[in-house]
């Protein structure tokens, strides 16, 4: 029994002990012996752990190369939340990053613009209609529209996403970009990532033509099922968004701006699990409904998935400040920020006659036009 206090303190063991002074070291000996291999236990413990997590991390796209996991198969240590957050020198290599762009591309789109015009962003071009394995980026199945690309993302970098993410379509020229060159380039250069961080969602687009003040009313159409042929996204959306929310209440009304451009923070995305964006995935892939409808529901639940309102359209004017940092705008340039020019842009834009394809709002079509 008194090895232990011996082992602790040898020095003054063995000079009380004397005769027992040849024992009293090899306890010494064989304490530090077995202490050392203790150690070196720990150490191989900690190696293995870290390499469990530096596997993990490249199959989910750090290093640029995607995880193609079968759809429905949650991304491998779903359950590690250990690294999460640790920043040792070991982790240098997976650093977080503060800022990046999911963009929703096709194999024939000209990407080159996002590198010449936005080389300070990480960028993550998927090009949807390339099979799992072709491609860096793509997504398992090419459905869905960029809400297939969108989740895809999410669930492949639950665990390694920047601080904000801007999720936008491919092209750089859009007619829902708002702002008056219709210019992705500029979206992302004056958008204001501390607001973006502050409120977790924020749409890109402010306008409310198309999507405010009340595109859907979602509560009235499961009680009523009218048979609106006119606008199937309506019709549909009721049962889809109980499939996608379980447990969460119908709205009365969801109104957003149109046309899924948005940025998100990281905390915000966090705030669901991984499983919530494994199932809404997995809605796409089984879902009968056709992708322009299943990819405009999600066009209408993304401000939801993310915390905010179901009716969530801001006064424009606070909303191009806060976004985009255009505060004090006149009443003339309010009205110029986004104007209609149709579905497809004038061939050549931007190097055209600035009145090229200028249509006046009431020209925008009905809803059914954008339905169809
Ligand atoms: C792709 O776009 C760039 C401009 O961003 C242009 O210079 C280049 O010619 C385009 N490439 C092709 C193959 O069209
Ligand atoms: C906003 O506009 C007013 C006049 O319309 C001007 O006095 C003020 O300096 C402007 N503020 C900013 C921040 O540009």
């Amino acid at each position: 029994m008194n090895w232990l206090p011996r082992f602790l303190f040898p020095g003054r063991h063995s000079r009380e002990a004397g005769s027992t002074t040849g024992r009293g070291r090899l306890f010494v000996y064989l304490a530090l012996t077995v202490f050392a291999l203790l150690l070196s236990y720990q150490l191989v413990l900690n190696r293995e752990s870290l390499s469990a997590v530096s596997k993990w991390a490249i199959g989910n796209g750090l290093t640029h190369a995607a995880d193609h996991a079968a759809p429905g198969i949650p991304s491998p240590h779903p359950e590690d939340e250990k690294w999460e957050g640790e920043t040792g020198s070991q982790f240098a290599s997976q650093e977080i990053r503060e800022k990046e762009l999911v963009l929703a591309a096709m194999s024939y789109s000209n990407m080159s613009w996002v590198h010449e015009n936005v080389p300070n962003w990480y960028t993550n071009i998927y090009r949807a209609d390339i099979p799992p394995g072709q491609a860096d980026l793509t997504v398992p199945l090419n459905k869905g529209n960029e809400a297939m690309v969108f989740l895809t993302y999410i669930i492949d970098r639950y665990k390694s996403l920047p601080d904000v993410v801007v999720f936008i379509h491919g092209g750089r020229y859009q007619w829902h970009n708002d702002n008056p060159l219709y210019d992705s380039v500029i979206s992302i250069n004056d958008l204001q990532l501390d607001y973006v961080r502050e409120t977790g969602y924020v749409n890109l687009r402010c306008s409310w033509l198309v999507g405010c003040p009340a595109e859907l009313e979602p509560a009235r159409y499961f009680r009523e099922r009218p048979e609106d042929k006119g606008h199937p996204t309506a019709v549909e959306f009721p049962d889809s968004f109980m499939e996608l929310f379980p447990g969460e209440e119908l709205p009365e009304v969801v109104g957003t701006p149109c046309c899924s451009q948005f940025a998100v923070s990281r905390e915000k995305i966090h705030e669901r699990g991984i499983e919530h964006y494994q199932r809404a995935r997995q809605f796409l892939i089984d879902t009968k409904l056709a992708s322009q409808i299943s990819g405009r529901i999600f066009e209408y639940a993304w401000h939801i998935m993310f915390g905010k309102p179901p009716q969530n359209c801001l006064d424009v004017r606070d909303c191009y400040c806060k976004t985009y940092g255009y505060c004090n705008m006149t009443n003339e340039e309010l009205q110029k920020q986004w104007v209609w020019r149709g579905l497809v842009l004038p061939e050549g834009w931007p190097n055209v006659d600035p009145n090229a394809g200028l249509q006046k709002r009431d020209e925008i079509p009905s809803m059914a036009y954008w339905s169809k």
